[in-house]
């Protein structure tokens, strides 16, 4: 059924039609005024830059408007919306953020992977979201790379895990008008790049990328994820958004994807349009303005025989058929029933219970933890203890995260305060004389960013595997004046700090929880007990750091702090 649907609109479509389904704009871009009713766009992006508002009814209304456009055009094919909800639905204040994905590893807790996924569904469909860019189903083999924390896990196995139970949480069973479409990405080698280098070239042969990489995608595709996206980085040298042999060999025909293959941003005009199309890319971020030269480099294309009609059509089936599975012809427009929900207690329940069962436990001397409640003093350290942007590291309300805080969160210090029944005082740099403390809760850690920006320029200096000084010196102050420290470590990877550890009583790894700080006091005061286990084998040194790799991937002669697995408990 849905076949022939494809099947008659496709025998109906002009070139340029047909390349308007393979053209994905911002919200915002500086399109001709009928771009869209005219069938020139298939679908909307949103990932940074102007928003409708911060009222979720406010995005409803503007996607309802273009939505309008797209299906006055002369074949009404509705838009699909996809958004960056990598954590949870973290564009729109007030919506539920969940720890990111290195977090939800740490739970290996399968249901509520499928639990919080659903809700991300959820409170994107409320405003007309069909299509998030999530699950990130790497491996990643270098804490160096600065997308770590947007992966689940190290452990392939672990990986395939969480990766089914992410797709089936956004989808459902199956795509059908109840679903969001999913994204695994991105395919193939993005956190397995030589030294961590955010769209590096990965050297690892074709068995080694099957056997450790691939994997995660196979049980997506099972699951019927909707899209794949296409990495930045090459392989062995070429490009992946130009490499037939992965996206059209492997996961189209050996794999039997039927699904849509969406390049990165403007992959087209770091490859060239025609050779991503030809090595099987389906839609292209034609974003920041240069849609028209994505559009007429790829008409020029098919006309001058570089780019074959039958490929065009391929393409454009597999993004009519996601639309038809997904329902858009019949249902454009966004629910309106759900908006009501998003942010509601119960989705902010099922964050909280990621955020408790998120933590590993590292170390606890003499049974520092759990917090007695009734201790008289108690002194909470650093910046990241009272700012709910930092607490969620990157793709946060902003692409690059930020460090301001947000409607509908709670930051660890009022958690905190809501647990304790004594004194509890905030020490935001270490320089108030609180010494009569009974214990000091050190929150430290990471200031947030995404892709590009943990690893700059590819520099092996930039890369910073450790702590400022600054962050270490709130440590210092209080273990110097005898008083019990707990440290919270706030990071989107493993950071090399052993020697914060052996100075620290207790020693969290809290990664970057989202919006939910009360998750975090009610495993420190011990209403729940740590269940954390740690996604990442944790190093030791810096200097051990000297391969392609990080030191604790495939090189048995390298010992680490923690292995992967590791958590303590009361
Ligand atoms: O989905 C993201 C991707 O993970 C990184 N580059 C930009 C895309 C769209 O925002």
């Amino acid at each position: 059924e849905i076949e022939k649907r494809v099947d008659s609109l496709l025998n109906q479509m002009t070139l340029d039609e047909k390349i308007g389904q393979m053209t994905q704009v911002r919200h915002f871009e500086e399109i001709p005024e009928d771009a869209i009713s005219s069938g020139a766009i298939g679908s909307i992006i949103h990932t940074e830059g102007p928003l409708p508002g911060n009222d979720a009814k406010e995005w409803q209304a503007a996607f309802t408007s273009l939505q309008e456009k797209a299906l006055s055009s002369r074949l009404g094919i509705p838009l699909l919306f996809g958004v960056d909800a990598v954590h949870g639905q973290n564009t729109y204040e007030g919506a539920t953020i969940f720890p990111h994905n290195i977090g939800l590893g740490a739970t290996q807790n399968k249901e509520l992977v499928e639990k919080a996924a659903k809700i991300t569904a959820l409170e994107s469909k409320a405003t007309g979201f069909n299509w998030v860019f999530s699950p990130c189903v790497a491996i990643p083999c270098n804490e160096k790379w600065g997308r770590v924390y947007e992966a689940f896990s190290e452990s392939t196995e672990l990986t395939e895990i969480l990766t089914r139970a992410s797709v089936k949480g956004h989808q459902g069973s199956e795509l059908n008008k109840n679903s969001i479409m999913a994204t695994a990405k991105h395919f193939i080698g993005d956190g397995a790049t030589d030294n961590g280098v955010e769209g590096g070239d990965c050297s690892l042969s074709i068995q080694e990328v099957k056997d450790r990489l691939l994997p995660p995608y196979k049980v997506a595709v099972d699951e019927g994820v909707g899209a794949v996206m296409a990495s930045f980085n090459s392989m062995s040298g070429l490009p992946m958004h130009a490499h037939k042999y992965w996206i059209t060999e492997v996961l189209k025909e050996s794999m039997g994807f039927d699904g849509i293959v969406v390049s990165d941003w403007k992959g087209y005009s770091r490859f060239g349009e025609n050779e991503i199309i030809n090595a099987g890319i389906d839609m292209v971020m034609a974003v920041d303005g240069d849609y028209d030269l994505f559009r007429e480099g790829l008409k020029a294309g098919v006309e001058n025989g570089q780019v074959s009609q039958t490929r065009i059509d391929d393409a454009v089936r597999r993004i009519l058929r996601q639309k038809l599975r997904l329902g858009v012809f019949e249902n454009p427009f966004p629910d309106a029933t759900l908006i009501g929900k998003i942010g509601c207690s119960e989705y902010r329940d099922v964050a909280r219970q990621a955020v408790r069962e998120s933590l590993v436990l590292l170390k606890n001397k003499d049974n520092t933890l759990p917090l007695d409640k009734s201790l008289n003093k108690i002194v909470v350290v650093g910046e990241h203890a009272n700012n709910a942007g930092l607490q969620s590291g990157g793709w946060t309300i902003h692409w690059q995260g930020s460090s301001e805080n947000y409607t509908g969160s709670t930051t660890i210090l009022e958690g905190i305060k809501k647990m304790a029944k004594g004194e509890v005082v905030y020490d935001i740099d270490a320089t108030a004389n609180h010494d009569d403390a009974d214990v000091a809760i050190v929150v430290i850690g990471e200031t947030p960013y995404a892709e590009l920006f943990g690893d700059i320029g590819g520099e092996i200096d930039a890369y910073q595997l450790y702590l400022s000084e600054q962050h270490k010196s709130y440590l210092n102050t209080y273990a110097k004046k005898g008083i019990k420290t707990v440290v919270l470590l706030i990071s989107g990877r493993p950071l090399v700090v052993s020697g914060e550890i052996e100075q620290a009583d207790a020693y969290v790894a809290a990664w970057l929880p989202g919006s939910e700080g009360d998750g975090i006091a009610e495993v420190l005061f011990g209403d729940y007990n740590f269940k954390g286990k740690l996604p990442h084998s944790w190093p030791a040194a810096v200097e051990d750091y000297r391969g392609k790799y990080g030191p604790n991937f495939w090189d048995d002669s390298i010992t680490p702090l923690f292995p992967f697995g590791h958590g303590l408990e009361y």
